[in-house]
């Protein structure tokens, strides 16, 4: 685990980091998730996971409010935290007016929340980013009541996959023709290359590393399902380049359960 002094450092690093792309974070390929076979494609995963509303969710690192809007509309009540004021300023433009929905600044390594106060926990693309997932994964246990559910979408971004490879030669071929895509997050590589080198997940996030993690904060009933249908969607209306895109990580969605409290003995 990283120590305290490094790992503040680093997290004002990650905060700056999505702060500066957050007016721009919606026009990058893959995070605005566009009405349409896509949204409906990622109200599935969610809702077969989840199962029926209502329930008491805590969005962690709800950025720009795109996983937010899903959850939602599909009838739960959602805390969206995020500990970037920036990203948490677009999410409240977007949902100004919406109702069972509150915003947090906090950390989600950390949130602050009451014991057992949530039904589930639902996030997108931060578990990659956490700098100490131990201590992360044993709160997010604490925060669930007895039999919720743990559930979010992530990927393996530090190396592309052997089609994503060929994919991304392919991008790059695209980019010299028609000019590169300003707000996809290859824009500010270096400084996202400089923050995965310090990331506990920086070599890669994979479902195998991360389930031992979760048994041991105490999680059971783990299931690892394919993020394939989700990408498929994003296909059926993304322009070619962002159709290859889609092939360049594995990614991968988690869910895992904390357990039901015993039965009292009669
Ligand atoms: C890749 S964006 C994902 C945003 C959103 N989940 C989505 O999928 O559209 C990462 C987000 O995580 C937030 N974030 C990263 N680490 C965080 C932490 N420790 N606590 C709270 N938010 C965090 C960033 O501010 C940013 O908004």
């Amino acid at each position: 685990m990283l120590g305290t002094h490094a790992n503040s450092h680093l997290k004002e690093d990650i905060r700056d980091y999505w702060s500066r792309r957050s007016e721009t974070f919606d026009l990058a390929f893959g995070h605005r998730i566009p009405d349409g076979p896509e949204f409906d494609a990622w109200a599935a995963a969610i809702r077969e996971r989840l199962g029926p509303a209502p329930r008491r969710v805590l969005e962690l690192a709800c950025g720009t409010g795109e996983v937010t809007r899903l959850l939602l509309s599909l009838g739960h009540e959602v805390t969206a935290l995020d500990f970037s004021e920036a990203m948490l300023a677009v999410a409240r433009r977007k949902h100004a007016g919406a109702r069972g929905l509150r915003f947090l600044l906090a950390d989600a390594e950390n949130p602050m929340e009451p014991d057992e106060s949530y039904d589930a926990i639902v996030c997108r693309h931060l578990v990659w980013t956490l700098t100490a997932p131990e201590r992360a994964f044993s709160e997010w246990y604490r925060l669930l009541k007895p039999g919720g559910t743990l559930l979010f979408f992530d990927g393996d971004w530090a190396a592309p996959t052997r089609l994503g490879r060929l994919a991304s030669r392919a991008i790059a071929a695209i980019d010299r023709i028609v000019g590169a895509d300003p707000h996809y997050d290859g824009a500010m590589s270096d400084r996202h290359a400089g923050i995965m080198q310090r990331l506990p997940f920086g070599d890669g996030l994979t479902a195998g590393r991360v389930l031992p993690l979760l048994e041991a904060a105490g999680f059971r009933d783990m299931a690892v399902g394919s993020h394939a249908p989700i990408a498929a969607a994003q296909r059926r209306t993304a322009d070619l380049r962002n159709r290859l895109r889609t092939l360049l990580y594995r990614r991968f969605i988690l869910v895992a359960s904390r357990p039901p409290a015993p039965a009292a003995p009669s």
